[in-house]
């Protein structure tokens, strides 16, 4: 049995208390990962603290650092894609995909480094300040902590080190403990593209305990969190003065007009729903259709549905595997049969068996119904007709969340509509609302975050601004 360790000031070591690895497909323990305690806690902020101190890199060497990982992530595709698939359960292609758009963020991020850059403040602008110049530095916050999720857990890690590395900060990881495996070859990557002991700290463990753990630690100076709302309320209450940026998901919707490719849109609403098992903040979860388009919509959903292969994760061929966890699976289970037991309508889907989940879509549904407006993270989602697109629009943000909204229409003026009126972070004309690509600003408003994603904002969130004004 694979056993893998914590990483500490460039050291990797094992504790007495270990957590099994599962692959989510077979239910095997593939791998045994340390668990740390508050000890490894202290010991990988001291690493940091020590690091960030004594350890500045230069800008060109974040650089060069960061683009080298890049090019390592490349040439261990394969291993990392595997890990991916066996701890997450995520279609082997999807693994692939993963790896190749961590390398772009890694990519993105290196830019980053170089061009990180406060301004010159125009005082003169204000009557008494003509003998002063002025301008701003972005200066590191310090010591970050990357709590990253199970389901995309190598990109978006790399959506938190990339940027943390960038800016000159020094960083203690935290993966989802069901994940650990490739935080395991990320770090293994990023020691051997040069990145000096210290500026890395890898705590695996259960999460609620060295969640809390981390977050009583004051010498931290932003967390940066993906995760489920409850924990991103906690943290946000216990940072104080400290930063965070929060990414806490979503029920996403999609606004499918009359005047679109009906079979496109639903084709695609379809792919976006089932991606990674539904496990994606903005994976597609309510689809409002115009009414005269409705029906069409419908059928064209699930004769896309009904083609999706569900099987083994490791075959090429699979577009659907298992759930993270049994448990998950019966949670979505529920939720699906509580609302068949209120009036909804299944137009396909609704089986469990273990941890797999049929790829599922209702209809008759309202919207207080739990598989509607709690974030469902799992593969199912919900087709509702509207009239007209104010009545679409409103119901898009009756909703405690706004991460992202997709709008399928050829009118422009209803494109314009929809960017102005919709309450979420992001608006995709003539896409889904899964849509993401790694260099755009990524984030939500309402109880889907707080702070942007992409590493160009990113490490403005990461670094302070500081003043200097000259008196001459
Ligand atoms: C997420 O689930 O928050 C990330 C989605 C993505 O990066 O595509």
């Amino acid at each position: 049995m694979q056993e893998y360790g914590l990483f500490i000031d460039g050291v990797w070591s094992t504790t007495g208390e270990k957590i099994s690895v599962l692959n989510k497909a077979t239910g095997e323990e593939i791998a045994r990962i340390s668990a740390a305690g508050a000890a490894e806690v202290t010991k990988a902020v001291d690493a940091a603290e020590q690091a960030f101190k004594t350890g500045k890199l230069e800008p060109y060497r974040r650089y060069e650092i960061l683009l080298k990982a890049s090019r390592l992530l490349r040439q261990n595709q394969t291993k990392m894609a595997e890990f991916l698939t066996q701890e997450v359960g995520k279609p082997i292609k999807e693994a692939l995909a993963e790896v190749a758009r961590a390398e772009q963020t890694l990519i993105l991020s290196a830019e980053e480094a170089k061009r990180l850059t406060g301004e010159m403040v125009p005082l003169a602008g204000a009557p008494g300040c003509e003998n002063r110049w002025a301008f701003t530095l972005r200066q590191p916050v310090g010591i970050v902590c990357a709590i990253t999720p199970f389901n995309f857990p190598l990109n978006l890690a790399c959506h938190k080190l990339g940027p943390a590395i960038a800016a000159g900060n020094t960083v203690v990881y935290k993966p989802a403990t069901a994940t650990p495996l490739s935080a395991v070859l990320l770090c293994e990557i990023f020691a051997e593209a040069g990145l000096p002991a210290g500026h890395l700290n890898l705590l695996t463990g259960a999460g609620g305990k060295l969640g809390q753990l981390l977050t009583a630690e004051e010498r931290i100076g932003f967390y940066s969190f993906t995760g489920s709302p409850a924990v991103g309320k906690d943290l946000l209450r216990n940072a104080g003065f400290r930063r965070v940026a929060l990414e806490l998901g979503s029920n996403s919707a999609n606004i499918v007009h009359n005047d679109t490719d009906i079979p496109a849109a639903a084709g695609l609403c379809a792919q976006y729903a089932f991606a990674n098992a539904g496990q994606v903040c903005i994976s597609c979860q309510r689809v409002y259709v115009q009414r005269r388009v409705y029906s069409e919509f419908c059928d064209q959903a699930v004769a896309y549905t009904r083609k999706l292969v569900m099987g083994d994760p490791l075959d090429p061929a699979t577009d659907i595997g298992p759930m993270i966890s049994g448990q998950e699976a019966a949670r979505a289970e529920t939720w699906v049969q509580a609302a068949v037991a209120r009036g909804a309508r299944l137009l396909t889907g609704g089986n469990r068996r273990g941890a797999w989940f049929e790829p599922t879509i209702l209809t008759d549904v309202d919207a207080t119904m739990s598989i509607v407006c709690q974030e469902a993270f799992a593969p199912v989602f919900s087709i509702i007709p509207y009239d007209t697109i104010e009545e679409a629009i409103a119901m898009v943000n009756d909703s405690v969340y706004g991460l992202q909204a997709g709008v399928f229409t050829g009118s422009l003026e209803i494109a314009r509509l929809c960017a102005l009126k919709l309450e979420t972070g992001g608006v995709i004309i003539n896409d889904g609302a899964t849509f993401r690509t790694d260099n755009m600003p990524y984030g939500g408003i309402k109880e889907s975050g707080i702070g942007r994603e992409g590493p160009q904002y990113a490490v403005k969130e990461m670094t302070e601004e500081k003043l200097v004004v000259f008196k001459f």
